[in-house]
């Protein structure tokens, strides 16, 4: 499937972006961890989190939608609603999916009758392994051909070391196909030798089931939802922080019950509005109701320094997590129209955690700064879902931009007339949805082909863009 995007004069609206894919995962999970039913609101209907849905069906937990109590999740999905405003000043694109879990507490799971299969999901396959770890039963679980190509010794060893025996193909690295033969686990101590939420939240979810206290200690802090969600449905969780670690302890073999969640919006997904709302002139944009646990807002911190005019306001606290509104206008004041009055920075440090999913979008706004941006100690970036160094580097230079990469990172050499293209995602809804907005700014035509992995993330991508540009 192709995109096609051409460059605007303008981006004004209000919009909402579907829920957060992070949180999403983890209220499927852990809600069917939990005894009782739980209800979740704002669940991301996309392509990786129904892959949750569908491996939490296999292991036995009914799953459903509430407007269709009959229906399982896995042959239906969600209705993205949408309401335009006649006068086109308003663009609503609201996530309405609400999902019931009838969760069988922490004994509840059954094995599952064929092998798992994730899709194109690195937090399902990472989270699921710690939870299986803990299972009376052995699990195969897979997933597409870039999971299997992303390592998993970063779980494996962890969980191993509990007790699991956990085997997949190759060596010293491990791959998916994963099989995993649970059982009684020991609590471990384990200092994350890199900074991911994935692992972490693999070996809390595993001390769900080990008898006793499990603690894993972080020096750079990846997203914590998982500790506010267990937090949430009242499990035996702590978390503190002092000057250079993060330690959280959970105590295995208690139970918790199913709770009410509402997820608020994708800042991951809002990003892309973020820059978009930047780098095309005369935009004003309102997004509502976006997620900013402080273990993401790196973007709002990066975009601020490049000297962006984003103010976040309406803050509340729902079920643990913080949201927002966040109206970004197109810096009016700048005397150099084709930088927007956006600077280039030096990105690195303790923020990557913070912006690991957010960089290609970063890249795309640091290409009309003045200046050039540095982004270093990122090499994570070369592991996800593409090499995304080596992807959004080789794209935008299609587009014009002149970019160095490096091992860690990149160096964008910025105040660049990007030029239509036509552009790959490399099977990476990230890349695409990036190089869409890049098209934006961009003269003439800009072509992202293959860009159906969208749905990976951000059902309705195409469809805000299209009722913010017409
Ligand atoms: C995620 C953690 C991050 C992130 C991914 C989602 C999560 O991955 O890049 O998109 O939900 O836990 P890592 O744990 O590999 O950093």
């Amino acid at each position: 499937m192709q995109l096609t995007v051409s460059s605007k004069k303008n981006l004004k609206g209000t919009l909402h972006v579907p829920g957060d894919k992070s949180i999403s995962h983890r209220a499927i999970i852990i809600g069917s961890l939990a005894a009782g039913e739980t209800i979740v609101n704002g669940f991301l209907p996309s392509a990786d989190c129904l892959a949750t849905v569908d491996c939490l069906g296999k292991l036995g937990i009914p799953i459903q939608m509430s407007n269709d109590p009959s229906t399982s999740l896995g042959t239906s999905k969600c209705q993205m609603l949408r309401t335009e405003n006649k006068d086109k000043a308003q663009h609503e694109v609201s996530n309405e999916c609400k999902i019931i879990i009838k969760g069988k507490g922490l004994s509840g799971l059954t094995a599952s009758k064929e092998m798992l299969d994730v899709g194109n999901s690195g937090t399902t396959i990472r989270l699921l392994s710690g939870i299986l770890a803990g299972q009376p039963f052995t699990t195969k679980i897979t997933g597409d051909k870039s999971i299997q190509k992303r390592p998993m010794m970063r779980i494996v060893k962890p969980l191993r070391e509990m007790g699991a025996e956990v085997r997949g193909s190759g060596g010293e690295e491990i791959y998916a196909p994963l099989t995993i033969k649970g059982g009684k686990l020991n609590p471990i101590e384990y200092e994350l030798p890199v900074a991911s939420a994935q692992v972490k939240s693999a070996i809390l979810l595993a001390g769900l089931f080990a008898g006793g206290e499990t603690i894993v200690v972080e020096k750079k802090q990846a997203r914590d939802h998982t500790e506010r969600m267990l937090a949430y449905f009242g499990a035996d969780i702590k978390v503190t922080t002092n000057q250079l670690t993060v330690i959280s302890k959970i105590i295995g073999n208690r139970e918790f019950e199913g709770k009410e969640i509402d997820v608020p919006g994708d800042l991951s997904s809002a990003a892309f509005f973020l820059v978009a709302g930047l780098i095309v002139p005369n935009s004003e944009l309102l997004i509502r109701n976006v997620g900013v646990n402080p273990t993401r807002t790196g973007i709002i911190d990066v975009l601020h320094r490049m000297g962006a005019q984003l103010e976040v306001s309406d803050e509340q606290m729902l079920c643990e997590e913080p949201r927002a509104s966040i109206r970004v206008t197109t810096t009016q004041q700048h005397s150099n129209v084709e930088t927007r009055g956006l600077r280039g920075i030096k990105i690195s440090g303790e923020i990557i955690p913070r912006i690991i999913d957010e960089i290609p979008i970063i890249a795309v706004a640091a290409t009309q700064a003045q200046g050039t941006t540095e982004i270093r100690g990122a090499r994570e970036l070369r592991i996800k879902e593409s090499d995304r160094i080596k992807t959004i580097s080789s794209e935008l230079r299609k587009m014009g931009e002149e970019i160095k990469e490096l091992e860690d990172g990149m160096i964008i050499s910025g105040s660049t007339k990007l030029k239509g293209a036509k552009v790959k995602s490399y099977g990476d809804h990230r890349i695409a949805m990036a190089l869409a907005i890049a098209g934006l700014a961009a003269s003439g035509e800009t072509v992202v082909e293959d860009s159906g992995c969208m749905e990976t993330s951000f059902p309705g991508f195409r469809a805000l863009l299209t009722s913010l540009t017409t």
